[in-house]
């Protein structure tokens, strides 16, 4: 089978991208190449964020690769976290204290919808090509699940009633915005051959 670094150290993301290219790559996280830098994530925006990561391993490593930037995009914030979701409330990249801090700032309003926008920045045999997934929702004024990740408890898809963090992982990964990108690397993916 033919093998494609993904460049990401989250374990959560590398096994949900895995199970989705499941059959047709072997899907290869950073630490299986030995690369434990902490790649920069210095761009202003999630494709750029992608693109760095993605060029970071063709120059480094020379092997195939792609990568992935998320945010989350609350409308009544103006698209904040945005880029800065990991790091909304510092760099600790405390999940729960992004979630509080996200809370506060939106007590005032109640327009709470937002959505995970999740860019892919492939590069294959030195070609780039950028692959996008969205998914709109509301944002709950409690947490709800213990599944999941990052802002998942507080999130509750479009037509849900449940949360991500609610959601086993084939639910989630059917509808969000990782999903969807992923599902477009991989229609891609079978064309390329
Ligand atoms: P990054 O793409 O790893 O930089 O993620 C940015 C931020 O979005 C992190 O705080 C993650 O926890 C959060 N995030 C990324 N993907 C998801 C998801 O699927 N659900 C909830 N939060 C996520």
């Amino acid at each position: 089978m033919k093998t494609l670094i993904f460049a990401s150290a989250n374990p959560n993301k590398i096994r949900e991208v895995r199970e989705m290219l499941d059959g047709l790559y072997e899907v290869k996280g950073l630490h299986d190449i030995g690369c434990t830098e902490d790649i920069p994530e210095t761009a202003d925006s999630i494709e750029g964020n992608a693109l760095l990561k993605a060029r970071y391993v063709v120059e480094h490593f020379g092997l195939n690769c792609f990568s992935e930037d998320t945010g989350l995009e609350v409308t009544a914030l103006g698209g904040a976290p945005g880029v800065h979701s990991a790091r909304y409330s510092g760099e600790e990249r405390d999940p729960q204290a992004n979630i509080d801090l996200l809370q506060k700032n939106l007590e005032s309003y109640t327009d709470r919808s937002a959505r995970f926008k999740t860019v892919i920045a492939l590069v294959l045999d030195g070609q780039e090509h950028l692959f996008e997934g969205l998914v709109y929702g509301q944002i709950r004024k409690e947490q709800y699940g213990e599944g999941g990740f990052g802002y998942d408890p507080i999130f509750v898809p479009d037509g849900y009633t449940l949360s991500f963090a609610e959601m086993d992982k084939n639910e989630k990964n059917g509808i969000s915005h990782r999903g969807r990108a992923v599902q477009k690397l991989l229609d891609f993916l079978k064309q390329a051959g």
